[in-house]
């Protein structure tokens, strides 16, 4: 087990290259189910859970090598469509799976995932979806039993444009017999890509970045190479820790229209950005932070994964701000360790109010998942004295050794092992 040690207060300087996009990655992974070959996902981040989707593909045959964030999958011989329990519990992405080996194999026997960290993270309109291509669906002993001799185009329409149901209804749709018809699709960078990938691989897929897709059946899709899209995530993340710390940083390898909506807010709060070369400039060294509310929704919007780094940087902004997060209504675990930071959070149903405090002070707190816990960082770094963030190993789920990026910045954060928990 290991924890953060942060001495905070330092200024950040220097430029940082954000690692590839988790979310895609797990999206793109999966997808080479769909066909029989040699696949690979270039720009793919060395983080836990690329590791887990790995192992989950290596348990149903799938050969993979990863060196230099290059990963070869080797489809060729499938030997199991069983998603098993103990990789699924670990990653709801897991479910991904389902789509792809139902689509090829015309079996798929997955885990059902239970609750998340937050709350409920249902995956009804995945089946749903499976349901409507013509799979039959039951539940036995935990797992999701999907059957389809073939399955058939369909129109599906998502009540909520849900990311991964949208991901796993496509996969599903690309060797399917006829045309399926997605309306309120999601249209989330990480969808457009896949979409544009599965493409490559021979499938025919229209509407791409629409809330419309339109997906005409085919035989077979090929092996394919890919480079993937930067995690929009994680660049928002770095982006906070220099605004928190009133710094200026330069990120690299950056899509800055997939993070519109928070360099808007960013600007708002009062720090300039600016594109040098083929670099985005975060300069926060004279502002002092607006209090600017936010609200989280599918993209174009706010994104929920940045609502908790969000809270941190809003705790020291000079008046009241509102932060609500209409995706996960419960996503707010960061609430109460922030507050032991000294942070004046109260929660509102789906809402944080934050009243922003002069300072905040290093003290001891604990991850509880992804997000929550690299908010604990942002706030880390600001505070005055020594922060201990516990349990990382959520972080080490999405972050690709951040304190090493947040080191060569010159924040003072050092990964020391413990047996605390
Ligand atoms: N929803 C349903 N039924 C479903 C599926 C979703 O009601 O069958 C609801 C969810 O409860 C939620 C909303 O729809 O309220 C959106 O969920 P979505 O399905 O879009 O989320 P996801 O695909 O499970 C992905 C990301 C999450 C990110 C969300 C929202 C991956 C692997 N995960 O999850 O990322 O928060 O989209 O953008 O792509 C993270 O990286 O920290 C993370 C949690």
């Amino acid at each position: 087990m290991d924890k953060f040690v942060i001495r905070g207060g330092k200024k950040l300087k220097g430029t940082v290259s954000v690692s590839g996009a988790k979310n895609a990655s797990l999206a793109l992974m999966p997808a080479t189910l769909l066909n029989s070959g040699l696949n690979r996902i270039d720009n793919t981040p060395e983080v836990n859970d690329i590791f887990t989707m790995i192992k989950l593909l290596k348990q149903l045959g799938v050969e993979s090598e990863f060196h230099n964030h290059s990963l070869l999958l080797n489809t060729s011989k499938i030997t199991s469509q069983v998603a098993p329990y103990e990789h699924v519990k670990k990653m709801r992405a897991s479910v991904y799976v389902l789509g792809p080996l139902l689509s090829r194999f015309g079996y798929a026997k997955v885990s059902m995932p239970g609750g998340c960290a937050w709350g409920p993270r249902p995956i009804n309109l995945h089946l749903e979806a499976m349901k409507r291509l013509g799979a039959e669906i039951s539940l036995e002993e935990g797992y999701i039993i999907a059957r389809a001799n073939k399955l058939k185009g369909a129109k599906i329409h998502f009540d909520i444009p849900s990311v991964g149901a949208t991901g796993n209804a496509l996969m599903a749709a690309t060797l399917a017999k006829g045309t399926t018809l997605i309306t309120n699709s999601a249209i989330e960078p990480e969808i457009n890509q896949l979409c544009d990938y599965l493409n490559s691989m021979g499938a025919r897929i229209s509407g791409i970045g629409t809330t419309t897709l339109e997906i005409e059946g085919v035989d077979e899709l090929f092996p394919k190479q890919i480079k993937n899209i930067p995690d929009r995530i994680e660049a928002g993340t770095l982006l906070i820790a220099a605004a928190i710390t009133h710094s200026k940083i330069s990120l690299a390898n950056i899509e800055v229209q997939h993070l519109d909506s928070v360099l808007i807010k960013l600007e708002e709060s009062g720090v300039k950005l600016l594109q040098e070369n083929d670099c985005l400039v975060l300069d926060a060294e004279n502002s002092s932070a607006k209090s600017i509310d936010v609200s989280t929704s599918v993209y174009p919007g706010f994104p929920t994964d940045m609502q908790a780094q969000w809270t941190a940087y809003m705790t020291l902004a000079d008046s009241i701000s509102t932060v609500t997060d209409t995706i996960y209504l419960d996503r707010f675990n960061h609430v109460p360790e922030l507050n032991r930071l000294g942070a004046n959070i109260e929660l509102i149903n789906n809402s944080a109010v934050i009243k922003g405090v002069k300072k905040l002070k290093g003290a001891k707190v604990m991850s509880t998942d992804l997000r929550a816990s690299a908010s604990l960082v942002l706030a880390g770094l600001a505070a005055e004295g020594t922060t201990e963030v516990l349990r990382i190993y959520h972080l080490d789920r999405g972050y690709q050794r951040i304190e090493e990026k947040l080191r060569a910045l010159g924040a003072d954060i050092e990964r020391v092992a413990t047996t605390e928990f």
